[in-house]
């Protein structure tokens, strides 16, 4: 049975995962993470309050459902266990229905370090990480060195004990190539201290059901029971099909909830891919529809966008349709999920990139590069001066709100079946 749905970014983030999959937790059995780790953060709102989830999935707010946190994953323990402790102590007890792939990655203090080290030997070319030792700890895993949750009960301390010395050399040769370039090299003030306060958090995690997840997954599955994967980041994060070298570590795309959770791709049923109505992204890379003037900063403003982990200022810009459907294609998306709509209530007219000119030439295909030479071409689109956040029905819609939908729809030959115009839970329009 195709019992199955994944929910995923299409741009560079940010786009609300974690709202949507709360909102449509009740119709599954389980809700799954795929990949990724505490570099996410996933906003929720609801009843006044507000969450913000990096390693744990969003669907343990609606009706007690069982969460898994996959082998695709990279976990901090530390970071983990202060999360898993907040939302205790906000009533929300996961011990026992939060249950964690032993094959998830571990992401150790030094790999943090590492991290860091990699960007100052990066110098002018830095990523713009988070700093939370993700790229590091995929690293070990794909050169076979990392350390997973199944091994914390097997000879830890010897294998963490390796593992550090490896990195501690790692992180001193990195150094070197820093100062040569003419940066600080990272010192390791803070390391023990660091080391200290994440074996507390091995000790937590190991209060948590550790499972072999590809098995229970598809065990519920014949169960015919109903599963819903939750991508993080977004598809131009993606590390064979994003923006790279700026990129995260992880196969953000639909394939990654596959090999993320042992499913496989023969029982995806449904892929949302979301969006917002405009663009935003966190740290450096290429954004051919990136604004620097004063719309961008209104955007900005509006949509209070900063970043939920580093609080970073998140760049904007207008929706890029090329970009979108090219992450619609490599997703196989089926629906899609326009968010923070109510964002360009204020705007006299709205701009949507229909294609690239790259050397004079026009394209409508994503191309290897996206480097300062592709100028985006706007359709130009009336702005609809309505406040949406007050809608609850599509019969609400302003006529110029319902042009850009079907322009949307149009251009990008999918339906979009959820409309978001609010933070919270409620403010959200299915069609
Ligand atoms: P995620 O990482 O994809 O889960 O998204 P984030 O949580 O990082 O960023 C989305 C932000 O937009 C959060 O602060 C949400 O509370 C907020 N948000 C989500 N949907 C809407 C919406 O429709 N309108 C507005 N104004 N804010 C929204
Ligand atoms: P959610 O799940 C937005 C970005 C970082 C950086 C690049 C690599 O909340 O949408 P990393 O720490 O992963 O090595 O950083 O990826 N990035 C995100 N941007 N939302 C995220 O997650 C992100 N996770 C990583 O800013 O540019
Ligand atoms: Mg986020």
């Amino acid at each position: 049975m195709r019992n199955v749905d994944v929910i995923l970014g299409l741009q560079w983030g940010d786009e609300g995962k974690g709202k949507v999959v709360d909102v449509l937790t009740p119709n599954y059995n389980v809700v799954a993470r795929f990949q990724g780790g505490p570099n996410a953060g996933h906003t929720l709102e609801f009843n006044g309050e507000k969450y913000v989830l990096r390693s744990i999935p969003s669907g343990i707010f609606q009706g007690g459902k069982v969460n898994i946190i996959g082998n695709g994953v990279v976990l901090d323990p530390l970071l983990f266990m202060t999360e898993a402790l907040e939302l205790a102590q906000s009533g929300h007890d996961l011990t026992q229905r939060l249950f964690i792939s032993k094959k998830a990655h571990l992401i150790l203090p030094t790999h943090r370090y590492l991290d860091k080290a990699n960007e100052a030997a990066k110098g002018k070319a830095k990523i713009g990480t988070t700093g939370k030792g993700i790229g590091p700890t995929y690293t070990d895993k794909v050169s076979r060195y990392g350390l997973r949750v199944g091994d914390l009960t097997d000879n830890f301390e010897q294998k963490y004990a390796a593992a550090r010395e490896r990195h501690l050399e790692q992180i001193h040769s990195l150094n070197e190539l820093a100062v040569k370039k003419g940066g600080e090299p990272v010192s390791l003030d803070g390391l023990e201290a660091l080391e200290a306060e994440w074996m507390k958090g091995v000790q937590f995690l190991c209060t948590f059901r550790h499972i072999d997840s590809e098995h229970f997954v598809n065990n519920s599955l014949r169960e015919g029971k109903t599963i819903l994967c939750e991508g993080a980041q977004g598809s131009l994060l993606d590390v064979d099909f994003g923006s790279y070298p700026f990129v995260t570590s992880s196969n953000t795309v639909c394939a990654g909830a596959c090999t993320g959770l042992g499913i496989a791709p023969n029982k995806i049923r449904d892929v949302f891919g979301i969006f917002k109505a405009y663009c935003t992204r966190v740290g450096a890379g290429p954004f051919p529809t990136e604004l620097f003037d004063e719309t961008g900063a209104q955007i900005r403003a509006i949509g209070h966008e900063y970043g939920a982990v580093t609080g970073r200022e998140r760049r904007c810009g207008w929706i890029d349709l090329v970009a979108l459907r090219y992450t619609i294609m490599l997703n196989g998306v089926t629906q899609l999920i326009m968010m923070k709509s109510d964002v360009l209530d204020s705007f006299e007219t709205i701009k949507a990139c229909t294609a690239y000119r790259i050397n004079g030439e026009l394209t409508t295909e994503f191309p290897f590069s996206i480097d300062e030479n592709v100028e985006p071409v706007y359709q130009e689109l009336k702005g609809w001066h309505t406040d949406l956040t007050q809608c609850r029905s599509e019969q609400d819609f302003p006529a110029e709100f319902r042009a850009y939908i079907d322009f949307l729809e149009h251009e990008l030959e999918t339906p979009i079946r959820i409309v978001s115009v609010g933070p919270d839970r409620e403010a959200t329009i299915i069609r």
